[in-house]
């Protein structure tokens, strides 16, 4: 006969474990609602109810409040140093790891518009590690970001510092859509 059940309480130091994951679970969750509804936003504005775009935006931004705070107290927020560090890290495994294999996976199952979204973001990601990782370098010696424009391609989020090539090379939108900041 089986063993029955025994409640296993968590060892002293693993007590806040618990807590710990489930702020990064709804971490997550604020995160992505967030994102779905400026998707939402932009599908309701498109549809003519200017006003059901407007709402969507602002529960966007408290999910996104939601989000920060408890990423706040996950830790997660540093100084810019630390920051770039982990943001620089973040994207490093997205590009070495997590979308290699989310592509493999994808290729397999013969999925192509989850291989064309994989390819966007991976490409991308490899912008951002770049400039992340030279971003830092200036930053540790104290020295800010230089003031050219970045510009970012709207369909593929391929990342430049500076002009807009004349067709974005991942995706082939024209450099003049490119977002601007
Ligand atoms: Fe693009």
């Amino acid at each position: 006969m089986a063993e029955s059940f025994k409640s296993t309480p968590p060892a002293p130091e693993d007590r806040g474990a618990m807590t710990a994951e489930n702020l990064a679970a709804a971490l997550a969750g604020e995160s992505q609602a967030s994102q779905k509804y400026l998707a939402f936003a932009d599908v309701a504005d498109v549809e003519g109810y200017p006003n059901v775009a407007r709402l969507f935006r602002a529960v966007a931004y408290a999910e996104s409040m939601h989000a920060r705070n408890h990423l706040s107290v996950l830790g997660g927020i540093g100084t810019t140093t630390e920051n770039l560090k982990a943001a620089w890290g973040g994207e490093t495994f997205e590009i070495t790891e997590m979308y290699p294999a989310y592509d493999a996976v994808a290729k397999l199952q013969e999925n192509e518009s989850a291989q064309m979204s994989i390819r966007y973001a991976l490409k991308a990601e490899m912008d951002h590690q770049g400039i992340y990782d030279s971003t830092l370098k200036g930053v540790e010696g104290q020295k800010d970001l230089g003031a050219e424009t970045v510009r970012v391609c709207p369909i593929c989020g391929h990342t430049v510092i500076g002009d807009a090539p004349d067709e974005c090379p991942q995706c082939g939108t024209a450099g003049a859509y490119f977002k601007e900041f």
